[in-house]
């Protein structure tokens, strides 16, 4: 059974398939084959969301599937029901299930207990979906409708500016490290990414798969992309003050841009805080490509449920 947790849960020999397949998925849309078709996945939330809860319900409708959302609280699991026995009641009556929550160890826990695939849409520590949809976003345009997607990724340069501990960042040091990218990031210290991802990366075999610098105009240089996201994630608005006056010296600005490479573009995954992490200039000008990756969280999702569902069948 195969599942979606971490990036390296596709193995670097399958990556261009993938790749390919979204590409195929987003050319022929409302024409291609339903590999879902008479299957029903469920989406459970804990946390907010407009892409991801909306691509994999257009997703899977596309691909033939029902979606079901299940709001957390909505359903016993809110009210103290152990992720153990949600996850094999739900294997009964469902093909797949696509979970957004805050600990890592219950997306784990609910692939072990349960006998259907899961994919990982957020947690605290990962969000492998926006990276896979980032990569193919960025594959896209340097492939040049050429034959080798994954292949125009090798090389390149990305620096992550702002919270370098949170989900998205620890997900594109997961990222580079596969797809053979450099990856700096700057940030203040004391945000540093949790003890759990350091295990991870070790366990992966990427300790050192990543540069930190305090010095944002260190760590753009030579890059690519420059990618930033929200200074207060979901579940540490407590914090949302201290953040603010940490992280105000690592707003991307188009000064910041222009000291990349010429043409570096920009990336965020949404949702964005105009004027906090990054510049209402440099989010609506012509370096930011924003908008393509939100649209490729479709594509790229619906390559993912069709690879795991076709994993279950066999
Ligand atoms: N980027 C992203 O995951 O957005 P949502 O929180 O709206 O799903
Ligand atoms: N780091 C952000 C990403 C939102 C898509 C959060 O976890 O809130």
């Amino acid at each position: 059974m195969k599942h979606f947790l971490k990036e390296t849960d596709f193995g670097r020999s399958e990556l261009e398939a993938l790749f390919q397949q979204a590409r195929e998925l987003k050319a022929t849309r409302g024409r291609h084959a339903r590999p879902l078709e008479g299957q029903t996945w469920a989406l459970l939330f804990s946390k907010s969301s407009t892409r991801t809860r909306v691509s994999f319900e257009v997703g899977i409708h596309e691909l033939g599937g029902n979606p079901l959302f299940l709001n957390r609280n909505d359903i016993q699991l809110g009210r103290g029901e152990s992720v153990a026995d949600t996850a094999r009641v739900l294997s009964r009556f469902i093909h797949g299930l696509v979970i957004r929550t805050h600990d890592h160890r219950e997306v784990q826990e609910l692939a072990a207990r349960g006998s259907i695939p899961v994919v990982n849409a957020l947690t605290d520590l990962l969000h492998p979906c926006q990276i896979f949809a980032d990569a193919f976003t960025l594959a896209e345009r340097w492939s040049n409708g050429g034959a080798d997607l994954t292949g125009s990724l090798r090389g390149r340069k990305i620096a992550f500016v702002g919270d370098r501990g949170c989900n998205v960042a620890n997900s594109w040091i997961m990222g580079a490290n596969l797809f053979g990218m450099k990856i700096s990031l700057a940030g203040p210290p004391g945000f540093d990414a949790a003890p759990e991802f350091n295990q991870l990366l070790k366990q992966e075999g990427f300790p050192n798969g990543y540069e930190f610098t305090t010095d944002p105009w260190a760590a753009v240089k030579d890059a690519d992309v420059i990618y930033t996201d929200v200074w207060v994630s979901m579940g540490k608005e407590e914090e949302t003050e201290e953040r603010i006056r940490v992280m105000t010296p690592f707003r991307v600005t188009e000064e910041l841009c222009a000291a990349a490479k010429p043409g570096a573009l920009f990336m965020h995954c949404l949702p964005a805080h105009a004027g906090q992490e990054v510049t209402e200039q440099v989010l609506e000008g012509p370096r930011s490509i924003i908008f393509d990756q939100a649209e490729n969280r479709l594509h790229m999702q619906k390559a993912i449920l069709a690879a795991l569902a076709a994993s279950a069948r066999r």
